[in-house]
């Protein structure tokens, strides 16, 4: 149900501040259990599908910075070519929104065979992946209509920092009533979005740039452009500009820097300064201003580990207003399902 909602997307975007409140609440005992398990294994292998896989790539980066644990992330739809990386007696997180995505499942088989256990993070907890998993911990955001996955992405996020915070008892400081209120802001400054979405109406390209954790935002949020907008978008690490992407700027271009306040910030600006010497058009996603960005999106300023859960919310919402503005519809992008159970 819409509700006073155009589209189920924006009322999916637009839940996310109470979303990100209630992620894993239903699941607490498995949050426990899925940090005991984890701090005790020998390796770690993380899997995931589009949005899903996102997560885990941020995954990597959560639990080697917090918890000092190394995990591998394996893109659902490859295992099958690499199954022997999965060493004997391993532990697999599965992300899956659906629980229901038919590459998870063959990974999650591929895992078992070598006697691994597998741990889920799902939001239809009646789903076959957590039939298959010893533990399911649950995302609680709600159904999720819309193909693009956007309140069931942060959540997956929420249930992560949960579980890294509960093996480095809290290091995280997981302040989500400060993050919730971030989002709040942020979707309360929509007006702004919708007009910077204008300038992208006959844009055929777009790169999205951020350097350590934000890289696997910016993968997030360009997939969020294609699938909404059918934009060629592209998502990059800051650093690479030089190895090739460089070569790509000039006055048609338009770049969205991820650029929050953290220690990616002067690597990431320098970045931003190198493309708009090339004439692009620069869109800033930072809680700073800078004289580089031609449209600035503001984020609140929240701590450095919680910069991801809030910067993905204004590209996704570029992403709908832009698809809107194109007359396309955002809940059903052509040629996605929103559950792909076949191979
Ligand atoms: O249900 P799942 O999380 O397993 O789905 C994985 C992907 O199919 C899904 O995230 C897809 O990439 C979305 N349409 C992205 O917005």
């Amino acid at each position: 149900y819409k509700g006073e909602y155009a589209h189920y997307t924006l009322k999916e975007i637009s839940e996310q501040p109470s979303t990100i409140l209630n992620a894993g609440n239903n699941t607490r005992l498995e949050i426990d259990l899925a940090a005991d398990s984890i701090k005790h294994a020998k390796n770690v292998y993380i899997t995931g599908s589009g949005t899903s896989y996102n997560a885990a790539l941020i995954a990597k980066f959560l639990f080697s910075k917090y918890a000092k644990i190394k995990i591998d992330p394996v893109i659902s739809s490859e295992a099958q070519f690499s199954p022997d990386i999965f060493e004997e007696k391993s532990i697999l997180i599965a992300v899956s929104q659906s629980g229901e995505s038919a590459d998870v499942l063959e990974t999650v088989n591929i895992a078992k065979k070598t006697g691994s256990k597998i741990i889920s993070i799902v939001n239809i907890m009646t789903s076959s992946l957590v039939h298959q998993s010893s533990v399911a911990m649950g995302l609680n955001c709600g159904p999720e209509i819309g193909v693009a996955a956007t309140k069931s992405f942060t959540s997956q996020l929420v249930v992560i920092y949960k579980i890294v915070d509960n093996i480095c008892n809290g290091c995280i400081g997981l302040d989500l009533t400060n993050a919730s209120e971030a989002i709040k802001k942020i979707i309360s400054n929509d007006s702004k979005i919708k007009e910077v979405a204008k300038r992208l109406k006959n844009v055929s390209d777009i790169y999205v740039l951020g350097r350590g954790i934000h890289y696997p935002i910016a993968l997030e949020g360009s997939l969020k452009l294609k699938e909404l907008t059918y934009i060629h978008a592209e998502g990059l690490p800051g650093g690479e500009l030089k190895h090739g992407p460089l070569a790509l700027m000039d006055s048609n271009s338009y770049v969205l820097i991820i650029n929050p306040n953290d220690s990616t910030y002067n690597d990431t600006l320098t970045s931003a300064r190198e493309i708009k010497a090339r004439g692009a058009k620069i869109i800033g996603i930072s809680d700073m201003p800078s004289d580089v960005y031609d449209y600035w999106l503001d984020i609140p300023s929240v701590s450095e580990s919680l910069y991801p859960l809030v910067e993905i919310v204004p590209i996704q919402l570029l992403a709908y207003h832009s698809a809107v503005d194109r007359d396309f519809d955002p809940d059903y992008p052509r040629n996605l399902a929103k559950s792909v159970t076949v191979k």
